[in-house]
């Protein structure tokens, strides 16, 4: 894609200038944490310098925090597509996000409930909605994958869902694999029978555009720190469900949605922060359209389609380089047919070097990747791959074909022994 403006791009991300042993870093750990450029720590220090308050007074730095709080909702409303900002709530990280939902969820399940989770999910979108089943005295149903390609196995998902079935929780993308799932068909197979659907969209966050009414779920959760911005969790649930789900909450806290849900003092210079990194999405955006776009809604559709064809054709070469690299073995979608149905994260095993080993040699080389299950344990003991799991590479926006090429000729040699 030659006119993906990637120089102005990696000028606003000051830290993909690090050196390390005398080489360029190179940051292929973007699925455990993304780099954030400038105007995202300029955010967080602004808010800290000149704004820092606790919420609903009437004094300057009050009236501001309870501002920018009503601005983040209102930016990742756009990001994920709802229609009502109040339908956004924030916390700690998606996995305390998605506990606290699963408990009130879990107070309305009884006996003989059944709730659907995958083999291919991060634990944080297994176990607490295994924990809420066990609570709840609800059974719990599994949707198994094909290995190696790392596939929902679709008579399983039929399987899996039926009248009993109250809740199915599955992933956008998958952190190991790269897999996007396919969400729209299981919300419509889950809502035939009656039941609610969450998704965990913290993988697919910087990849593509999230669309909460056109993929038709009823919850959604996503975390800042994965698209560019600050350590927070961001929660979205239908306006009704939110209102009257029987969530754990003070008697002083709010009653109203979406400040029922959100406990204690929360992060406000971390909103600063993940409204800064959704306004660099945005700038992309604007930067790249040929209109004059005025919706920060389109401007980040425009982002995420080059986003995605950009990604798409580093994440291919990347493939293609590690298919003639001996003894290598990819987990997940390969072939250029299926090539729509991944993300740009590529994990891989060698057959006599573990992960963790190649890990170790990359990070000499200043290549940042990261070695492990990365809590898709499941998914890690499905392909027979604990302990040890796999070495995973994620490609993102900054990420540069040239990155790509030494990536391959470091990896060759290090394999090469
Ligand atoms: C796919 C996926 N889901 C959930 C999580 C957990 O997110 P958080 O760290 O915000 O709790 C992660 C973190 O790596 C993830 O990759």
């Amino acid at each position: 894609m030659s006119d993906y403006p990637i120089a102005e791009i990696r000028s606003r991300f000051p830290g993909l200038q690090r050196q390390v042993n005398g080489n360029q870093a190179i940051f292929f750990d973007g699925p455990g944490g993304s780099q954030s450029p400038e105007s995202v720590g300029d955010a967080v220090k602004h808010y800290l310098l000149h704004q820092n308050a606790n919420v609903g007074m009437s004094f300057a730095t009050s009236k501001e925090t309870d501002a920018l709080i009503e601005e983040t909702m209102r930016a990742c409303a756009d990001l994920i597509g709802c229609e009502d900002y109040r339908e956004i709530i924030f916390g700690q990280n998606m996995t305390s996000l998605t506990i606290q939902l699963a408990s009130a969820l879990s107070r309305t399940w009884y006996p003989g409930d059944e709730v659907v989770v995958t083999r291919s999910d991060h634990d944080a979108n297994v176990r607490p909605w295994v924990l809420a089943a066990q609570w709840a005295g609800a059974t719990v149903k599994w949707i198994d994958i094909h290995s190696p390609h790392c596939i929902h196995d679709n008579d399983t998902i039929d399987a899996a869902i039926n009248e009993n079935t109250v809740l199915v929780a599955i992933g956008a993308a998958s952190n190991f694999s790269g897999t996007i799932n396919e969400v729209e068909m299981i919300c419509r197979l889950a809502h035939a029978h009656g039941a609610e659907v969450f998704v965990d969209a913290v993988h697919y966050a910087p990849h593509g555009l999230i669309d909460v009414r056109e993929w038709g779920c009823d919850y959604l959760a996503c975390s800042s720190y994965k698209f560019f911005g600050t350590h927070q969790g961001i929660l979205w649930g239908k306006f009704d469900r939110l209102t009257e789900l029987p969530v754990t909450k003070l008697r002083v806290s709010s009653e109203e949605v979406p400040f029922r849900w959100m406990t204690g003092t929360q992060g406000h210079e971390s909103m600063a922060g993940t409204l800064a990194a959704i306004e660099h999405l945005e700038w992309l955006g604007r930067l790249i359209s040929e209109e004059n776009i005025s919706a920060r809604r389109e401007a980040l559709r425009v982002a995420f389609s080059a986003i995605e064809e950009y990604e798409r054709e580093l994440c291919w070469r990347m493939i293609e380089g590690l298919k003639k690299i001996d003894g290598v073995k990819i987990w997940g979608i390969t072939s250029a047919e299926e090539f729509e149905l991944r993300a740009p994260t590529v994990s891989f095993t060698h057959h006599s070097i573990t992960a963790a080993e190649i890990g170790e040699a990359l990070a000499e080389h200043g290549i940042f990747a990261w070695a492990g299950n990365f809590y898709a344990l499941e998914l890690s003991e499905t392909l027979g791959l604990e302990p040890g799991g796999a070495l995973r590479v994620g490609l993102l926006h900054y990420n540069t074909m040239e990155e790509v090429e030494r990536f391959l000729r470091e990896l060759s040699s290090i394999l090469a022994g």
